[in-house]
Parts: structure tokens; C-alpha cells; sequence
């Protein structure tokens, strides 16, 4: 009809609220259980989400805790990490992951990231081991970022044979699964996740959680998020409050439920995006940017048996365009995120630690040229459509 408006098809990065409209009738009664039942702290409903979560990830034991960076520092505190003590980790990754390294009075030591997968390099990890400057490496923490599973097998083989335990920051990566189909958070001595609203499972606010297969380590992660408690009011050690609420708990075991059927929504809108950016001459992020064809680099698809949950889509185009791309999908109501515009060596808060620019370089690219686009399950087919043909045309002109 002429003169008639085109609508206008806007697409958040994450839109919670879609998801919360198809599960309200679910999550109601439970908050109102919890409500009734003024039981606020650890009790039934938390103890009953993690046994869900061990089922789940198919590890013997789940602990609870207050958020993701908690259960980063709980974890490295079972394992006995300290002050004076190093724990070496990716420069690409949320700040957490080394922020809670410091917290404990121990050094982050950062190694770089493989390009095509932005995880731990296994290189970069050897490197790392055999600088002098190194030499009080008490643990290593590989990040499953995005929701793709690190090459465990190289990154556990390299902690065997130095005699380091392995904590997976599995924050992003809730029924992320390796190359033998084995779910993460199982293979190192403990694996960390986060509950933060935009993780694949988010709760109505902060939580976090910690797997392990060792009973003493979940004991002892037990008593440490409670203040190092056992028996009541007697303290062995100092631990901290990071308690699970039971009102996330019994958001979060809700929607566990729906996580498999929310994980094959994502999977769907990679596919589609993959098949996309395929057809209009871009590539797999295993080929540089700059190497030719359309400059438009979308995820690596995992190895085959693994399980990529795409918490997040990250795609890349060439640095001096990125901004500008990401501004033009902007102003088509499209969100984006960058994930993470500065490696963490390169943060004022660890210029102490002396690393120069340049040292880590795959990862310092890859805070160039990335942008995240939106993935979640929620997101129609004409939002899909309009994000895919929105960056395609955005990246033709450049
Ligand atoms: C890789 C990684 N580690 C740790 C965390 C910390 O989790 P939280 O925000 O729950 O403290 C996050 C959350 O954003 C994360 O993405």
C-alpha cells in the first residue's frame, strides 16, 4: 500500500523477556512456594538444583555458590592456591577469570588464545611454562568461552605432566561438550559456572556453581562458601559467604529444564547464520580476516562429537571497519556486543604485571575484530533473517 510504514524489526542482543513470556506459567507458583515458605538461604530447593546440575553435567557433585567469580575463587581455594602462588590463564576472556586469581593474593599468568576457537593456545600454554619468570605455577585455567570446549586433551596432558591441577572456567558453557562428547566441568579437578540472566542458564540475578567428581574437593568448596563452617559455628579455615539463594535456585531449576530445547534453539541460529555468511563469500574463523573473499568471519563449528552451546555468536570483520559496522547495525535496531574490546595483560589493573603490548598477539586481534551478534533461542526467523542480511550488506560496502 503506498505510503504504508515498513515495520521496523528491531533485534536486541538478548531478549530475556521473550523467554521469561513463554515460562512465566512455570516459574510463578515456585517463586510463590519459596515466598510462603520464607526459607531464603541454601535449604531444599538448593540442595535439590544441584543435584540437577551434577545429573546434568554428569558430574558427582554440584556445589552452589553467591556467582561465577566466587566459584572461581572457591575452586582455586580448595585447590589450596594462595599468595606468592601463579595460575595461568587466557588474556581472552571476562575479567573474573583472572580477577579472582588476584583476590587470592596469587598471580595471573596470561597465555594467548587460538584464533579460530578464541580458547586457550596448548602453545601458548607450553610458552608459558617454559619462561623462567614462571616458575610457582600452582594451577591452569582454561576458559570454555562461548559456549566451545577447549582442546582439553592437550591442555590436561601439559597440566599431567607438569603436576598442576586443572579449574575450567566453564562459566559460558553449561552442557558444552569436548571432542569424546564428555560435558565440561568434568575432566579438570573442578569446573566453575555462572548463573549471570544473560548466561544460557540465568537466574533473576547473581548465582554461580561448582562441579568436581572428588568428594573431598566438594566438601571443602562446601565449607568454604559457608564461611569455612562444619559443624555449625565451629571454622577449620576461613572461607567467605557465596551462598545460592533458594529463590535462583528454584528460578534456575525451572528453567534447567528447558535448557537442551534452548541450547537446539541456538544451534539452529548458528546453523542459519553459518549457511548464510557461507553463501555470501565469507568464511569459518579458521581463515584470517584478512585472507580474502567477503571480510566476514563467523565461528569456527566445533569438532566433530564436541557440543558448542553458542552462548554467544561471535563473528569478525576487519579492525579499522569494526566500530563502524557495529554502529550501522545499530541504527537497524540490531544489538551487539564486543566480547572483549581489551585482553586482560593489557588492563591497567595488571600493568604491574609487565606485560608489553603485542606479546599475546592472536588475542589482542581478536579485541579488534570482533563483534557478538544476537543467538538466542527466542529470536524469529525474520529477526534472524534481518541480522544476517543486515551484516552482509554492512560488510559488502566496506
Ligand atoms: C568466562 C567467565 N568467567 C567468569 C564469569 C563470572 O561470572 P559471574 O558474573 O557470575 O560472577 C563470567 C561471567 O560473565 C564469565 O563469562
Amino acid at each position: 500500500m503506498p505510503g504504508a510504514a515498513t515495520a521496523v524489526i528491531e533485534v536486541p542482543l538478548l531478549d530475556l523477556k521473550a523467554q521469561y513470556a513463554t515460562i512465566r506459567h512455570e516459574i510463578e507458583p515456585v517463586l510463590r512456594d519459596v515466598v510462603e515458605s520464607q526459607y531464603f538461604i541454601m535449604g531444599p530447593r538448593v540442595s535439590a538444583f544441584e543435584e540437577e546440575v551434577a545429573r546434568y553435567n554428569r558430574s558427582r557433585f554440584a556445589v552452589g555458590c553467591a556467582n561465577g567469580s566466587d566459584a572461581i575463587l572457591l575452586a582455586l581455594q580448595a585447590l589450596g592456591i594462595g599468595p606468592g602462588d601463579q595460575v595461568i590463564c587466557p588474556t581472552y576472556t571476562f575479567f573474573a577469570t583472572a580477577g579472582s586469581v588476584h583476590r587470592l593474593g596469587a598471580k595471573p599468568v596470561f597465555v594467548d588464545v587460538d584464533p579460530a576457537t578464541y580458547n586457550m593456545c596448548p602453545e601458548s600454554l607450553e610458552r608459558a611454562f617454559a619462561c623462567p619468570n614462571f616458575r610457582k605455577v600452582k594451577a591452569i585455567m582454561p576458559v570454555h568461552l562461548f559456549g566451545q570446549s577447549v582442546d582439553l586433551d592437550r591442555v590436561l596432558a601439559i597440566a599431567k605432566a607438569k603436576g598442576v591441577p586443572v579449574v575450567e572456567d566453564a562459566a559460558q558453557a553449561l552442557g558444552t561438550e569436548d571432542r569424546d562428547g564428555i560435558r565440561v566441568g568434568n575432566r579438570g579437578a573442578i569446573g566453575t559456572f555462572s548463573f549471570f540472566p544473560s548466561k544460557n542458564l540465568g537466574g533473576f540475578g547473581d548465582g554461580g556453581l561448582m562441579t568436581t567428581n572428588d568428594a573431598d574437593l566438594a566438601a571443602r568448596m562446601g565449607r568454604l562458601r559457608n564461611h569455612g563452617m562444619e559443624p555449625k559455628y565451629y571454622h577449620a579455615e576461613v572461607g567467605m559467604n557465596s551462598r545460592l539463594d533458594a529463590l535462583q535456585a528454584a528460578v534456575l531449576s525451572v528453567k534447567l529444564r528447558h535448557l537442551d530445547a534452548w541450547t537446539a534453539g541456538r544451534q539452529k541460529n548458528a546453523a542459519f547464520y553459518d549457511a548464510f555468511f557461507t553463501e555470501a563469500g565469507g568464511a569459518a574463523s579458521d581463515v584470517p580476516v584478512d585472507a580474502g573473499g567477503l571480510p566476514l568471519r563467523f565461528p569456527k563449528p566445533a569438532a566433530r562429537g564436541a557440543r558448542h552451546i553458542y552462548n554467544q555468536y561471535v563473528v569478525r570483520v576487519p579492525a579499522a571497519h569494526r566500530d563502524a559496522v557495529r554502529k550501522e547495525l545499530s541504527a537497524r535496531k540490531i544489538g551487539t556486543e564486543i566480547y572483549y574490546p581489551l585482553p586482560l595483560h593489557m588492563q591497567e589493573c595488571f600493568k604491574h604485571l609487565g606485560y608489553e603490548p603485542g606479546v599475546l598477539p592472536h588475542a589482542e586481534r581478536a579485541a579488534l575484530e570482533t563483534i557478538a551478534i544476537p543467538i538466542y533461542p527466542d529470536l524469529t526467523e525474520a529477526q534472524r533473517q534481518h541480522v544476517a542480511e543486515s551484516l552482509v550488506e554492512i560488510v559488502k560496502a566496506i
